[in-house]
């Protein structure tokens, strides 16, 4: 017979979500996402969890609330908070852009989790044209520069931006070479500034933010 005493070594119930800057930000344990997970969706270009450069981009808005934010592009979402909090909390109409469709239902998910809805739009960097990004007053995108490859497709896609009229594009990141390859080259080409940034809070993150103005 078992003497395992009631109650010991109970395990403690896994957190579901954080609030950050007034939106939650659910985990890979809160039941709506593992609702997705268990239909078997499985986004495959990192896609795959809530990234938290996204923390980033949402302190910097926080800190500095934009001056146009009506329409806002949310580029390489994935499950798409930082878009989230800009039609949460500045009442933007947000298009949540991805390459990957499985992303989406991850989005939704969290999307309601925070009562807002968001479009939705499959494309990659290098197909949003000056006419698809006309319109916008902000791009925004966090850690999306992440290989070699994505440096030239996300320099151009920031110069059709440009071109388009989009008043302010922010792409958030932590830190790695092939962003700063990226950064540089808006920099030279748009004035572009490179910005270190950190949050406090339940949230620790910390990276840069490439600010494009051009309003
Ligand atoms: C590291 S995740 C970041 C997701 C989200 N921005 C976040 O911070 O949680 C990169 C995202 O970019 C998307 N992506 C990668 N290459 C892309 C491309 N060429 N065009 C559009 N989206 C792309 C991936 O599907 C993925 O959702």
């Amino acid at each position: 017979m078992s003497s395992k005493k009631k109650g010991k070594g109970k395990k403690k119930a896994p957190t579901t979500g954080h609030r950050f800057r007034g939106i939650t930000i659910p985990t890979a344990s809160h039941p709506a996402i593992r609702k997705v997970k268990r239909q078997g969706v499985e986004p495959s270009i990192h896609g795959n969890k809530l990234w938290k450069s996204s923390c980033l981009l949402i302190d910097y808005l926080h800190r500095n609330p934009p001056e146009h934010s009506r329409k806002v592009m949310d580029v390489g979402c994935g499950w798409g908070i930082s878009g989230i909090w800009c039609a949460n909390k500045l009442g933007s109409q947000v298009t949540s852009v991805d390459a990957d469709p499985d992303v989406f239902p991850f989005l939704d998910a969290t999307a309601d989790i925070n009562g807002v809805e968001t479009e939705h739009m499959v494309s990659r960097f290098e197909k949003l044209s000056v006419k698809k990004l006309s319109g916008y007053d902000m791009l925004i995108a966090a850690d999306i520069c992440f290989w070699d490859e994505l440096v030239s497709p996300v320099a151009n896609m920031v110069n059709r931006a440009v071109k388009a009229g989009v008043k302010q594009i922010l792409i958030a990141d932590p830190e790695r070479a092939p962003f700063f390859d990226m950064a540089e080259r808006c920099v030279d080409k748009h004035c572009a500034e490179i910005i270190d940034w950190e949050t406090s809070g339940p949230i620790k993150a910390s990276g840069a933010i490439l600010v494009v103005e051009n309003a």
